[in-house]
């Protein structure tokens, strides 16, 4: 089988450490921005780390010193035309971020520089986001005469709320790491944003596997349902981990003071 981290790609790096793939956007010319070849290359790097069962955790940065991901590739815009084509690509791209989003293992955000339009809508689809200290997110679109395309004016008000999605998309602002953190767009701010998501996806890879998974499917499957709908999601899924041989392991690693040892069983 080919490892992750010998496959080939121009815009995109996968770096494998153990259970940990890193997924490095890798365009730093151009601030990593999101032109169709780099879209691509995504979706099929994602593609093979679903398949890998090695890889228990992901972590998506960008490449080079100034940015995660500057936005879709603006010099690649002269080419649209009419609603059409704008509309495939905003499908294009919601497709890689869904993609992302449904990933079953946890997926983190090293935002190691500019997150903006959809690099930051990237950033959204991702599980956990971790800020370098010098990060600046937004969604400058409208400045454009565009709206978020991909992804950005629907994960955004479900993760901050309505009024302070909408205040950093009409005033298409940038935020420094700080205000991002007070505002919960981002959960950790760091000296090193990669080296924070690592800690952070180290302790998520210590709880069991497939509990992990269904609280991702439970949390996402639940927001697009009401409470009664969601709270029935849930306990299905609890359900389904108490079939589970790590809720065995689990329980008796607790009665008898050892640590578990789950096997993704
Ligand atoms: N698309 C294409 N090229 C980009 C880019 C983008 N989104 N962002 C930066 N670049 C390129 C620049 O054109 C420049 O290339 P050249 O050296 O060939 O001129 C290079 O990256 C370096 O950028 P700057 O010289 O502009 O660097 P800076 O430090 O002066 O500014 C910045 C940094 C504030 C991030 C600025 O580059 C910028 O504003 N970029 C555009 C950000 C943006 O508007 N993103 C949203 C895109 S629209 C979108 O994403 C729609 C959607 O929802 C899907």
């Amino acid at each position: 089988m080919t490892q992750l981290d010998e496959l080939e790609f121009d815009n995109v790096q996968i770096d494998q450490h153990g259970p940990i793939a890193v997924l490095t956007v890798n365009r730093p010319r151009a601030l990593n921005a999101l032109n169709a070849d780099t879209l691509s290359e995504i979706a099929q790097a994602v593609n093979m780390i679903i398949e890998d069962a090695e890889v228990g955790a992901l972590i998506i940065t960008g490449g080079g010193e100034k940015a995660f991901v500057a936005g879709a590739d603006i010099s690649e815009f002269g080419d649209l035309e009419g609603v059409y084509d704008g509309r495939e690509l905003a499908l294009a791209g919601q497709d890689v971020m869904h993609q992302i989003s449904s990933l079953p293992i946890p997926v983190i955000a090293a935002i190691n520089g500019y997150a903006l339009g959809g690099g930051l809508e990237l950033a959204l689809a991702c599980d956990v986001r971790v800020a370098s200290a010098g990060a600046r997110l937004g969604l400058p679109e409208t400045g454009l005469g565009l709206i978020p395309g991909f992804g950005g004016t629907q994960r955004l008000p479900r993760l901050i709320g309505t009024g302070r999605a909408l205040d950093l998309i009409l005033t298409a602002r940038q935020v420094r790491a700080d205000e991002a953190l007070a505002m919960g767009l981002v959960n950790y701010v760091a000296d090193n944003a990669l080296t924070k998501a690592r800690e952070v996806a180290e302790a998520m890879l210590k709880n069991a596997p497939i509990a992990v998974s269904l609280v991702k499917e439970a949390v996402r499957r639940g927001m697009d349902t009401t409470l009664e709908g969601g709270l029935e999601i849930e306990a299905d899924l609890f359900g389904m981990t108490v079939a589970t041989k790590d809720f065995r392991e689990g329980v008796d690693a607790f009665l008898n003071k050892r640590p578990a040892e789950f096997q993704g069983e």
